[in-house]
């Protein structure tokens, strides 16, 4: 099976009251581990990259290229979206040129009118390639890739207007930050997640941030309207601390414990089983 555009798996998502996790790649074994996580849980999946990921990776022709390359080589049969993640102006029409199934404009930065513009070139733009897109309005809290953001919850009038322009999914800040939450952190906005379902007239919605959220959170999300949850830090930290594990133990110390496919082998397993649990937890698991 090639890889497909989002918007199938996130309208079914919608309808089934459930989200497709949008897991951040970062290397070979990233993208290995995810899709063999997605594969064994029966579920759709995306793939995201950030740019300064796809950067790390040389470049977006060479992220599509090992992307499709690993895929058709593990014989992955469930549909899987390569998404750009909170991408430039730029780097979405880069993306769309490359060969990726799916991206995000984020121009949640700019001031509203300019977003506005923006998302729709895009959209026309991502449209016409059978390129899903996602879209943002009102910022997501934390630092991502340099890019850096106090969270604010957005405003819903100016999310149906963005939903209005025939975006596939729409990112909304709503008390949602990326990187580890805080111990002081509020909790998501379920007030103004449920105004901004309200406004949007049945668009789908996506949650960032999603490293370290409850699950009580995310399902209560979900009954609001969100169908795409973006998860990024908890795979780093579960790779860390298999990793850390491994060496701590004098695991590569012994029997050529050192050799890269044996000391990333821990963490690249225990990305596998975390992204398995989040499928199941948002409830994609088996849905492919
Ligand atoms: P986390 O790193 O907090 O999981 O956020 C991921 C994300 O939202 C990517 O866009």
């Amino acid at each position: 099976m090639v890889m497909v555009s989002a918007t199938e798996m996130i309208n079914k998502a919608h309808e089934g009251h459930y989200a497709i996790g949008a897991f951040n790649i970062n290397n070979l074994e990233w993208t290995k581990a995810i899709l063999a996580a997605a594969q064994e849980a029966n579920s759709p999946v995306m793939l995201g990259v950030s740019e300064g990921a796809a950067k790390y990776m040389c470049g977006f022709q060479q992220v599509v290229d090992m992307v499709k390359n690993v895929h058709d080589s593990m014989g992955i049969t469930v549909p899987v979206a390569l998404h750009l993640d909170h991408g430039s102006y730029e780097g979405a029409k880069a993306c769309i040129e490359a060969g990726f199934t799916s991206v995000m404009f984020d121009g949640s930065h700019y001031d509203f009118e300019e977003n506005f513009e923006k998302s729709k070139e895009i959209v026309a733009l991502a449209h016409s390639k059978g390129v899903s897109v996602e879209c943002e309005v009102g910022g997501i809290g934390g630092s991502e890739d340099g890019i850096t953001s106090n969270g604010e919850l957005a405003d819903p009038q100016e999310c149906k207007k963005i939903a209005d322009l025939g975006i596939d999914f729409l990112a909304a800040g709503i008390g949602n930050i990326h990187g580890v939450y805080p111990a002081d952190w509020k909790g998501l906005s379920f007030d103004r997640l449920g105004e901004i379902n309200d406004a949007v007239n049945g668009k789908p919605l996506v949650l960032h941030g999603g490293s370290g959220i409850p699950f009580e959170q995310t399902s209560k999300a979900i009954d609001l309207g969100v169908s795409k949850i973006n998860v990024n830090t908890e795979l780093q930290l579960v790779f860390a601390e298999a990793t850390r594990k491994y060496i701590e133990e004098g695991k590569d110390q012994v029997k050529k414990g050192y050799d890269p496919r044996k000391l990333l082998k821990p963490g690249a397993d225990a990305i596998t089983a975390k992204v398995v649990e989040m499928m199941k937890a948002f409830g994609s698991y088996g849905k492919a």
